[in-house]
Formats: structure tokens, C-alpha cells, sequence
């Protein structure tokens, strides 16, 4: 069978180089043509010496056919870049949050533009394949979730569809310094971020709309409030979530037992998430595309907790939007995305 040809925008950014590394080994894709902004002309192994086998020139467009693009560009850069693609009818999986919110007025408010094209945002698909596989296999533009929201969705989603807690969600997160991608600035110089963990977005990080969005529509549209507090600690990949919701009088009666059953039912069968027996750690999905779940009933409190991890690169970005591309051409889901998390 030939491979289907694949193109990278922005392929000098962690998320854009992480498709490259990952796409290598793909068995039914292959990466023709990659495009970066300041590298244009470049060969990418000058770039990145880890991806030299792959013999590419980043190129200032993407050049000649392809079945389908990742965009990893910035937020509103991302949406001028896809826009053109979508009019030419090539497929699109877009890494940045350009398409991942349903209304236009969230952008003005959560990312400081107006978006250009709204109507795209309906036809949009949110591709967290665990919600959304049907619809995904048939979309156009898969907008690929963010890296926070995916661990958070995940961690509540069977609570929340199943009415066992209050619509009350409190996330803390803590991610590694690439999710904050490879551009310097003063909060990730190794100075600052090594040996010092920090709380940030208190007043509201750009990821909050989406997974309000998304745990309000499996509350069945009924409104969910959300505290979600991101930290930022001296590790370079990794996201760890714990979630907390207090569960509605009269639910979970048969306690952890019902509990674990009920994690276990929702996501059995899916290849990427995993309900574990004991609470998971960042190194156990370092570099593959496993999001971990462990979730416990606090009896003291009456609250349901959840913890869970993946890789803000992989499972929270380049390797879930392969996961995406999978379900768009008919592939077997895992294809290209078998790797075991790398240890120690
Ligand atoms: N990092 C993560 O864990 C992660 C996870 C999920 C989603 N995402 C999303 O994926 C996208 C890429 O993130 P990343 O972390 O890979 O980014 P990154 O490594 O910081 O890449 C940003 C770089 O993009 C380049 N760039 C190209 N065109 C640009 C333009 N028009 N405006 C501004 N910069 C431009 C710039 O490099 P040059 O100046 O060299 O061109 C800039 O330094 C973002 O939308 C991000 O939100 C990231």
C-alpha cells in the first residue's frame, strides 16, 4: 500500500520536531515536506541532529501533494496557515488551540484576536479520539486537543457522563518545561525553572474554555464549574493531573469497588488510556502515547480524586494528532504509536 504523504508546518517547534521523530517509523505515512519559519533552507537534521536520517529540507511553505497537515504553529498564526489548506481540500489536524473552542467570542477573550474563519469552528472536530472517534474519522480538520485539557477531560469524563459528582472540578497540573515550547523566555531559562516549582495562570489559563467546554457537554450541557491551576516544574516532558470533585449524595455506594469499574467500562478498549492499580508517575508515559488514570473515593471527605499523566508532547500533542490521522485515513489506531514509555 503507498504511504500517504504528510506535511509538518512549523516543524523547528517541540510539538512540530515530536511529529517528525514520531511519523519516522509510521508503517502508512510518510513525511514529504516540512516547513519552519526562521530554519527555511535549512536541511532538518542541521536543526535537529536527531531527525538527520529523515534526509528533508524545511522549506518556508509546504511544498508539492499532500494527503494531510499537521499544523504546530502558535495560536492565530496556526489558523491563517490551515485556512488556505481547508479551501484546497487537504485534511488538516491542527496542534494549536485555533479550532479546539466552539464559540468565536472565546477567542477575543482567552487568546487576543478575533478568529477568521467561525464557521470553521462548527465543522471543526475536537480530536480527543476517546470522545470524539466517529466523528473524527470523517472530519476535515481535527482540531487536536491542548496537552492540559487532555489529561483533565480524561481524568473526569467518566464521572461527569455518569452524574456521580457535583459539577464542581478542581484541577491541579503540573507540567514539564517543553510544554511550554522551545521559544526562550525568562520563565524557562534553566536558572528560573530548575530546582523551583511554580503556580501560574491563577486568573484563568488559556486552557481553561476548553475543558469547560468539553466537561459541559458530557454533563449534558449543563454548566460545570471549573478551578484549573497550572504549576510548572524542572522536568522537560511530563504533565501530572489531580482532579477533585465531590461525589452526590446517594452515587458511588459501592465505593472503590463500583468506582474503579466505572473508569474501567468507559475507557475499555481504548489503546491509549489505561486505569492503573496504583497511582502513576510522569517517567511511566515518558515518550509514548499513554494517558494514566488513577482514580480513588476519599471517604473521609466524600471527594472522588484522579490522577493522571502522559506526555504533553506525545499523548498531549504530536502523538495524539497521529492518533487523530489514524482514525481520518482508516489506518489501525496504534499505528506508528507502539513505542513503551522510555526509562529510567
Ligand atoms: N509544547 C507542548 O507541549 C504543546 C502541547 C500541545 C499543543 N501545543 C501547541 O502546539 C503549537 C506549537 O507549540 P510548541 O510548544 O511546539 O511551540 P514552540 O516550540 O515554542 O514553537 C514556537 C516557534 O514557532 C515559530 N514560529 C513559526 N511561525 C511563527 C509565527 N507566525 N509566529 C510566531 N512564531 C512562529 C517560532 O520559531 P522561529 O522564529 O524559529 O520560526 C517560535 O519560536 C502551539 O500552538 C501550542 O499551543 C504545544
Amino acid at each position: 500500500m503507498a504511504k500517504i504523504k504528510v506535511g509538518i508546518i512549523n516543524v523547528t517547534g517541540y510539538a512540530g520536531s515530536e511529529l517528525a521523530r514520531l511519523l519516522y517509523r509510521h508503517p502508512f505515512a510518510e513525511v514529504t515536506s516540512v516547513a519552519g519559519r526562521s530554519a527555511a533552507g535549512q536541511k532538518l537534521g542541521q536543526v535537529f541532529p536527531h531527525l538527520a536520517d529523515m534526509e528533508l529540507s524545511i522549506t518556508a511553505e509546504l511544498e508539492g501533494r499532500i494527503d494531510i497537515a499537521f499544523s504546530a504553529m502558535p495560536h492565530k498564526a496556526s489558523a491563517e496557515a490551515v485556512l488556505p489548506l481547508l479551501e484546497q481540500g487537504v485534511r488538516v489536524v491542527d496542534i494549536s488551540a485555533d479550532f479546539r473552542l466552539k464559540d468565536p467570542a472565546a477567542y477575543p477573550e482567552w487568546y487576543q484576536f478575533t478568529h477568521p474563519a467561525p464557521e470553521a469552528l462548527c465543522s471543526a472536530v475536537f480530536g480527543l479520539p476517546e470522545l470524539y472517534r466517529k466523528r473524527i474519522k470523517k472530519a476535515q480538520l481535527v482540531a487536536n486537543p491542548g496537552c492540559y485539557p487532555t489529561s483533565a477531560i480524561l481524568a473526569m469524563a467518566p464521572a461527569i457522563k455518569a452524574g456521580i459528582v457535583e459539577p464542581d472540578v478542581i484541577f491541579d497540573s503540573k507540567s514539564g518545561v517543553s510544554g511550554s515550547g522551545r521559544a526562550l523566555s525568562l520563565t524557562t531559562h534553566f536558572c528560573e525553572a530548575g530546582e523551583s516549582v511554580s503556580a501560574y495562570g491563577l486568573e484563568g489559563h488559556r486552557h481553561l474554555p476548553e475543558i469547560v467546554q468539553e466537561l459541559t457537554l458530557l454533563n449534558r450541557h449543563r454548566p460545570v464549574s471549573v478551578t484549573f491551576i497550572p504549576h510548572l516544574i524542572p522536568m522537560t516532558r511530563g504533565i501530572l493531573t489531580t482532579s477533585y470533585a465531590r461525589v452526590k449524595k446517594g452515587k458511588l455506594v459501592g465505593g472503590k469497588d463500583e468506582l474503579r469499574k466505572l473508569y474501567q467500562d468507559f475507557y475499555a478498549g481504548e489503546p491509549f488510556v489505561r486505569v492503573t492499580g496504583a497511582p502513576p508517575s510522569t517517567k511511566h508515559t515518558y515518550g509514548n502515547n499513554m494517558c494514566l488514570l488513577h482514580p480513588v473515593l476519599d471517604s473521609r471527605t466524600n471527594r472522588l480524586v484522579v490522577v493522571s499523566c502522559l506526555d504533553n508532547l506525545v499523548k498531549g500533542a504530536a502523538g495524539q494528532a497521529i492518533q487523530n490521522m489514524n482514525l481520518m485515513f482508516g489506518f489501525p489506531e496504534t499505528a506508528g504509536l507502539e513505542a513503551l514509555a522510555v526509562y529510567p
